[in-house]
């Protein structure tokens, strides 16, 4: 059947544990898109850098290690997911203590991000070839300032600091949020920042169907 509406891009941008990765995944439910989490790339980058013994303060073991990569796509259900030489990770892996202590600062080096730049942008047309989506919704740190800066919608998720702790916490992770956040809004190379012109959303004082709701309406609504 050819699809009536046109394709739609939407990035959602946000620090750690505004809620990117719930919203994202029932607003792809609700609006059939393809959801791509790349907190999980730049994750699943750290963690096959840290087997590699690739060190953040070393660039040249990064570029080295970076070389012997390939990345290709794993589509299950709506999600797409990085894989690296032929091989995806448990979200166990990806999510250790570790890579959450390690994961800013492999993020903050250049060429890890072109590592994954044209990988993401790629994206858009892997949702499309699959012929089933309607658009794609791709969550991260610069979706909307560096990745797609030309997205159909472009939300920022913010929250207060106890909130997204007490988030964690739930999630039983162990992670310092605030240190990170820092990381990632003070680098030099496509900061967390709020792109200009974004939709901003206070996921502290709206619940999780609350933002879908809101995102959804005004995703139909244009
Ligand atoms: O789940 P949470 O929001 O805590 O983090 P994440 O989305 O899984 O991202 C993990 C880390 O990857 C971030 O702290 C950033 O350092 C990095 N990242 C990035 O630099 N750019 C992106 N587009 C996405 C993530």
């Amino acid at each position: 059947m050819p699809r009536i509406s046109k394709f739609k891009i939407i990035a959602i941008d946000g620090g750690a544990a505004t809620g990117k990765s719930s919203t994202s995944r029932l607003v792809a439910d609700r609006l059939n898109l393809m959801h791509v989490d790349t907190g999980a790339y730049y994750r699943a980058l750290t963690y096959t850098l840290l087997n590699k013994n690739a060190d953040p303060d070393a660039p040249e073991t990064i570029s080295s290690v970076l070389k012997s990569l390939v990345p290709g796509t794993f589509i299950e259900q709506r999600s797409a997911y990085l894989s690296i030489n032929g091989q995806t990770l448990e979200d166990a892996e990806i999510r250790s203590p570790e890579v959450n202590k390690n994961v800013s600062q492999f993020a903050a080096n250049q060429t890890v991000r072109d590592f994954l730049f044209e990988y993401q942008r790629d994206q858009a047309r892997v949702a499309r070839e699959q012929g089933s989506f309607e658009g794609m919704i791709m969550e991260g740190r610069d979706i909307g300032s560096v990745i797609f800066p030309d997205a159909d919608f472009r939300f920022f998720l913010f929250a207060d600091e106890a909130t997204r702790k007490a988030r964690r916490v739930e999630d039983g992770q162990v992670d310092l949020i605030a240190e990170r956040d820092k990381r990632d809004s003070r680098r030099k190379n496509a900061p967390l920042i709020c792109p200009e012109g974004a939709i901003q959303i206070d996921t502290g004082r709206l619940d999780l169907q609350e933002v879908v709701d809101y995102i959804c309406k005004t995703v139909q609504a244009s």
